[in-house]
Parts: C-alpha cells; structure tokens; sequence
C-alpha cells in the first residue's frame, strides 16, 4: 500500500517533468536568447530551435545558400516564403514527446499567426512567451564583443545597428498579440547569466503547475 502511494507520487512528478510545453523566447539581439533556450533544453522536455542557426546552415544549402549568406551578412529578415518553411521542416522532423523553445521566432505577424496556425493544426498551442528586456546599448556591447571570436557575419557594428533597427521596427511590435494572449513574461536581461536562468526556470515551472 504504501509503495503504491510512492509511485504514486513518483508519477506525479514525472508527469510535470514531462508536460509538453511550447515556449517562445524573445529579445533583441544580444539579449541573451541563445544562450538561456540552450541552457533550458538541457534541462527539461524541449527542443531547441533557434531559427538563426537554422539560417546559418542554410548557408550550405545548394539552391539558397548565396542568397541566405547575403541577407545574414546584411541583418535582415530572411523572407517569410523561405524561413516560415525552414522552421516547419524543423518541427516535422524533430516531433516527438517533447515540446519546443523558439529562440528567435517568430520575428513578425505572418511568422506568428503562421506558427499559431502549425501549432493548431498539429494539436498544440504556444503556452508561454518570455521577453528578455536589454538595452540597445548593452546588446551593441555584448554582440560587438562576441564578434571578436564569434566568426559570425553579422556580428560587426553596421549590421547589428541594422538588426536592432529591425527588432525595434518589425518584431518588437508583435509581443501586443501575445501580450493580448496574456502568455507574455517580461524577464529583466541585465542581470547574471545564472540569475535570468533561475528566473526563467521559476516561470516555466509555474506555467506547468498552471496549465496542469
Ligand atoms: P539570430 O541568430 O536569431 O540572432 P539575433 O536575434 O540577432 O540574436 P543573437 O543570436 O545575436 O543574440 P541572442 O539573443 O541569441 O544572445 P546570445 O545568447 O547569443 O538571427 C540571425 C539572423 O538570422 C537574423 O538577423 C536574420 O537574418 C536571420 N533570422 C533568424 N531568425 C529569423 C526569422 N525568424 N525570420 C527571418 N530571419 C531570421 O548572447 C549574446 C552574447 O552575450 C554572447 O556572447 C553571450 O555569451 C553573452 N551573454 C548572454 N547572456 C548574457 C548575460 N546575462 N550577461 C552578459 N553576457 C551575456
Ligand atoms: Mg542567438
């Protein structure tokens, strides 16, 4: 009897664990998406899917890869025809128990209703949007930095004014249509690394106990 009540509570607690979930994380770059969805897949039921280092591979791609590398190398949104397709393709090949992390997507209104659109079509929902709040100052700073040993393209001073001009016009615009969904958390992205993760982890860890 009592190994029952045990398992019991073991199974509980594997159910939390193992709730699917589909979290968005959002920021300008440089806010620190990248590194925070990283550390959240490692610890819990979700993909990671990062729709620029699915736009970096695509550098390699035969048909795309020249014009991807441009539109990188200039900071700018890669056509809603192209990624829209790219992430799905993603999700197809990686659906499975667990839920995803979008780090960074969607980046405007026709990636989100399109993402919503996909979700529902596939019986899931996005359930959690997490803004993590930087300055344009400090996400110049921390970009300019990693550039030094990042070997990625875009991380040079004109393009990361251009992409943050971007954020700032195309895809900040868009947390009103989930604020509205009230699935938005705003996250203080100035602090420690170890500081937005613990915070992150208590929201995600709320969400579930909500949403059970
Ligand atoms: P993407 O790769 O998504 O780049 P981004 O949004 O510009 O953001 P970053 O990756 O530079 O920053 P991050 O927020 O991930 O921060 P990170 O953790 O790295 O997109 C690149 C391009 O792909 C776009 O410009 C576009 O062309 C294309 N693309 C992608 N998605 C698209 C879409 N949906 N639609 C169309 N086109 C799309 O941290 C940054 C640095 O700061 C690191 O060095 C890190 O170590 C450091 N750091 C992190 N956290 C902290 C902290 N708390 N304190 C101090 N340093 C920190
Ligand atoms: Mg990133």
């Amino acid at each position: 009897m009592r190994d029952n009540h045990f398992y019991a509570i073991l199974n509980e607690e594997l159910k939390l664990d193992n709730k699917k979930m589909n979290i968005i994380i959002f920021g300008p770059p440089g806010a620190g998406k990248g590194t925070q969805a990283k550390l959240i897949a490692e610890n819990s039921n979700l993909h990671h899917l990062s729709s620029g280092e699915l736009s970096r591979q695509m550098q390699k791609d035969k048909q795309m890869g020249e014009k991807i590398k441009h539109w990188l190398e200039k900071g700018q949104l890669i056509p809603n025809s192209i990624i829209i397709n790219i992430v799905k393709k993603y999700i197809i090949n990686n659906q499975d128990e667990k839920g995803f992390i979008f780090d960074g997507y969607p980046r405007n209104l026709g990636q989100a209703k399109e993402l919503d659109k996909f979700a529902k079509k596939n019986k899931t929902k996005i359930d959690l949007v997490i803004n993590l709040k930087l300055s344009e100052e400090e996400a110049l700073k921390r970009i300019l930095k990693r550039g030094k040993i990042s070997g990625r393209s875009d991380d040079n001073l004109k393009t990361t004014k251009n992409r943050l001009h971007i954020y700032k016009t195309r895809t900040e615009p868009i947390l009103d249509y989930y604020r509205k969904r009230k699935i938005l958390k705003e996250v203080d992205g100035k602090r420690t690394i170890k500081q937005i993760e613990k915070e992150i982890k208590k929201i995600i860890s709320q969400e579930t106990k909500k949403t059970d």
